[in-house]
């Protein structure tokens, strides 16, 4: 009997051992499984055969006050991107994407801008220094079949800004969708410069954006499964362009980069690790430009670099892995292992001659630390900013007109964030108390944030007073911002007390 049982119990051991052991090769077979899907990388799988699109330029007026007028559409739209289509699209005045704007330092500018949509939307000037009713955002909210007008003079540097929509909650999937556009400011600061700037030529507009496609040939709106960014898609459009290449015929090309992702972080660079230079971020020119390698970009932030290319060669554009600044695993998860082949540059035969890069480009007014009217914190988490969400009625804080402050800001959890102010360009002070590195020492409206490594930036509020009309400050991972990482701030005059947002009203 004890025998019998005894061997019962083996028995019963081996089965438990067996299946335990089991578990633990699907667990250990599954966690691979997930760990290596996680990555995407699509180096020398990408075809080059389709010409890259270039947006045309918006078509503009000048009115009876001497405005420059524009008109954009919102609407939905059906684009073949050669991927098993038509895909359900939307677009300003087409099917994705809207026409590059483009106006001067100096100019009265107006925009018609109509819903064709079947959902209320805005469109945000990102950088654009105007006041804040005239800026897009949540408050500005333009009913299906309204037309909202917004107007103001350009008032700042030569720069590659972009319009995109913010209505709150939203903004994922309207910029998911394909609303978004280049806005393109010049000056003669700018124009005194040997850079090339023929658009379409030899100065090139490169919205870059990751979509996923489902079997249909849609858009794949699902969010990736264990980052927590929101949508990362495994396929690049470049000017809603899938697999583009661009012929260069001018020894020297200028690109206008421009991350308008929702959720992925790129490190531009090239195949062959050639270095090109680096002459503007988000706010404009730098004071010189910056020979290197990569360029790292977060949702929202721009870059325009030249490169220099030999007659008859091929090379690519190529983001490789950028550091988002978190742990191994959330980097593998949110796309910070993965690489993408972007553009391919065709150089002609023979190349038009182009100048050298000019050594300085232009000059940027230090704003001093020690005039600072006010310091902030600002401390980054989970879908809050000093531990709220957002609240449209509520105005977080009141900066004084005419004053500059220092904002610092911290980074507290794994997540990968960026953090972008409305407004304003900002100058950085210091990352993780250390001089920024050279592209980050000209103006920008958006910077990534690395763990508990705290950012310092100086800006100066000149003008634009409105108690009651807040601009926001936000992180540009459109699903943060859509689930409340976001905060209001109002511009007031000296003495003056913040006002109330207006509620729930929109054009129209
Ligand atoms: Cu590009 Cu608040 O936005
Ligand atoms: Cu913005
Ligand atoms: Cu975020």
């Amino acid at each position: 009997m004890a025998g019998v049982g005894s061997r019962r119990w083996v028995g019963v051991l081996v089965g438990v051992l067996a299946g335990v052991l089991l578990l633990c090769g699907i667990g250990v077979g599954l966690a691979t499984w997930t760990w290596t899907r996680g990555v995407v990388d699509t180096t020398g799988r990408v075809s080059f055969v389709n010409r890259l699109a270039i947006p045309p330029l918006a078509e503009s007026r000048i009115d009876a006050q001497g405005r420059r007028v524009f008109d954009l559409r919102a609407q939905p739209g059906r684009r073949d991107f050669g991927v098993g289509g038509p895909t359900r699209t939307w677009g300003y005045n087409g099917d994705y994407l809207g026409p590059t704007l483009r106006a001067r330092r100096g100019e009265e500018v107006m925009v018609n801008v109509v819903n064709g949509l079947g959902e209320p939307t805005s469109v945000h000037w990102h950088g654009m220094h105007l006041p804040a009713v005239m800026d897009g955002g949540p408050h500005q909210m333009v009913r299906p079949g309204a037309t909202w007008s917004p107007h103001w003079r350009i008032d700042q540097p030569a720069a590659t800004l972009w319009y995109h929509p913010h209505p709150h909650g939203r903004s994922e999937r309207h910029v998911y969708r394909g609303l978004a556009g280049m806005f393109i400011l010049d000056d003669d600061a700018s124009d005194g410069l040997a850079l090339p700037r023929r658009y379409g030529v030899d100065d090139i507009p490169l919205i870059v954006q990751d979509r996923r496609f489902d079997s249909d040939g849609q858009f794949d709106e699902r969010r990736a499964f264990l980052g927590g960014v929101g949508i990362l898609g495994d396929t690049l459009l470049v000017n809603g362009t899938v697999g583009p290449y661009l012929d260069v015929t001018t020894e020297r090309v200028r690109l206008r980069l421009l991350n308008g992702s929702t959720a992925r972080t790129y490190d531009f660079g090239f195949a062959d690790d050639r270095s090109f230079a680096l002459v503007a971020t988000d706010g404009g020119l730098l004071e010189a430009p910056h020979r290197t390698t990569r360029i790292r970009l977060s949702p929202g932030e721009r870059a325009e670099i030249v490169v220099t290319v030999r007659p008859g060669e091929r090379t690519v554009l190529r983001s490789y892995p950028p550091n988002l600044g978190v742990d191994f695993f959330n980097q593998r998860f949110n796309g910070g292992d993965d690489t993408f082949d972007v553009l391919q540059l065709r150089a002609a035969a023979t190349l038009r001659p182009a100048p050298e890069v000019p050594s300085r480009l232009v000059p940027i007014e230090r704003l001093d630390p020690a005039s600072a009217a006010k310091t902030r914190k600002f401390d980054i988490a989970g879908r809050s900013i000093n531990g709220t969400g957002m609240n449209l009625g509520r105005i977080d804080f009141a900066v004084t007109r005419d004053t500059t402050e220092i904002w610092e800001i911290t980074k507290q959890d794994g997540t990968p964030h960026n953090f972008h102010v409305h407004d304003v360009q900002f100058q950085v002070l210091s990352v993780a108390g250390r001089e920024p590195p050279p592209e980050l020492r000209g103006w920008k409206d958006t910077i990534l944030l690395e763990v508990r490594r705290e950012v310092r930036i100086i800006a100066r509020f000149a003008d634009h007073a409105d108690p009651n009309m807040p601009y926001m400050y936000h992180c540009h991972l459109l699903y943060h911002e859509d689930q409340g990482m976001m905060g209001q701030f109002v511009v007031v005059e000296p003495g003056q007390r913040p006002g109330r947002p207006p509620t729930g009203h929109a054009h129209g």
